[in-house]
C-alpha cells in the first residue's frame, strides 16, 4: 500500500501556511464542508492563517461544519482550559462559521456515556466527515485516543494517560505534587474514536518539532499497532502529512 502523502515545510510558520493553505482550497472547493479539528500547540498558527485568508481574500465558513476531535470531562465552554475556549480564541471567533454548525463534546454533560453517543451520531448526522485535521501527541495519541491494549471506534471517555496529562497541564501536575487531590483534575475527556477518525474521507495530519519525529516514524515505519494509536492511519487511503523539517528528520 501506498504511503502518506508528505509535504515538508522549512519550519513552524511555513508548516502553518502550507495546512491552512489546503484547508482553505477545499473549503473553498466544498462550501458546505465537514470539519474535524484538533487542539494543542501544533494547530495554532494553522488557525491564526486561516483567520487572515479569511479577511484577505473572504473566504465563506458560514456553510462549513466543525467537530472537535475532544474536549476535557468536566469543564464548560468558559473554562480557560476548555478546548470550547480555545477554538473560540483561535478560530471560531475569527471566521464566519455559523455558531450552530460548530460542535464540540459538552464537557459539562451529566451523563458522560450518552454525550458521547450523542456526538457520535451527530457526526453521523452531519454526513461523516469530510477532512479530519489531526496533530499527534508524542506517544503516538490522535485525540485523546492513548497507547493501550485496545482502542476504541466510537467518541467515548478516555482517561489521558499520565504523560500526556503532565505535558498538557504541567503546573496542575505541580502542584498535585504537595496537593494529591489535585491529581484526579482534568484527567478524563470525550474523544472522537479511532473509527470515527479512520471514516473521514480525507486526513490531514500536522506536526512540527524533533520531538514528533519518534512518533511520525512509528506510525509510518513500523507496525499497525494499539500501542502507537497514530498506526492506524496507515490503514486509511488518504493521509496527507504537512511536517516541518524537523519533525520529518531532514536536519
Ligand atoms: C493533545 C490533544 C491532541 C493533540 C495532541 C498534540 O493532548 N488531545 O488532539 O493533537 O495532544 O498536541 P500538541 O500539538 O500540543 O503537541
Amino acid at each position: 500500500m501506498k504511503g502518506p502523502r508528505r509535504i515538508v515545510a522549512a519550519d513552524y510558520d511555513a508548516m502553518s501556511r502550507q495546512a491552512a493553505g489546503l484547508i482553505d482550497a477545499t473549503i473553498r472547493e466544498s462550501p458546505r464542508l465537514v470539519l474535524a479539528l484538533p487542539t494543542g500547540a501544533t494547530p495554532v498558527a494553522t488557525y491564526a492563517e486561516l483567520v487572515a485568508l479569511h479577511h484577505r481574500t473572504g473566504t465563506d465558513w458560514s456553510g462549513v461544519t466543525t467537530f472537535n476531535l475532544d474536549e476535557y470531562c468536566g469543564v464548560g465552554p468558559e473554562h480557560p482550559q476548555s478546548y470550547a475556549a480555545y477554538m473560540r480564541r483561535h478560530l471560531f471567533g475569527g471566521v464566519n462559521l455559523a455558531p450552530e454548525r460548530c460542535h464540540l463534546p459538552d464537557g459539562l454533560a451529566p451523563d458522560p456515556a450518552e454525550e458521547a453517543k450523542r456526538y457520535e451520531g451527530a457526526v453521523e448526522a452531519a454526513g461523516g466527515i469530510d477532512l479530519a485535521v489531526l496533530g499527534v501527541g508524542v506517544n503516538g495519541h490522535l485525540g485523546f485516543n492513548e497507547p493501550g491494549d485496545t482502542l476504541i471506534a466510537a467518541t467515548h471517555v478516555a482517561e489521558l494517560s499520565e504523560e500526556t496529562w503532565r505535558r498538557n497541564f504541567p503546573q496542575l501536575a505541580r502542584s498535585a505534587a504537595t496537593d494529591p487531590a489535585r491529581r484526579g483534575e482534568l484527567r478524563r475527556a470525550y474523544t472522537m474514536g479511532m473509527g470515527t477518525i479512520l471514516r473521514a474521507r480525507g486526513i490531514l495530519l500536522l506536526a512540527n518539532g524533533t520531538e514528533k519525529r519518534l512518533a511520525l516514524e512509528r506510525a509510518f515505519g513500523g507496525k499497525v499497532t494499539t500501542r502507537h494509536p497514530a498506526s492506524a492511519l496507515q490503514l486509511h487511503r488518504d493521509v496527507t502529512l504537512v511536517l516541518d523539517r524537523a519533525a520529518a528528520g531532514h536536519g
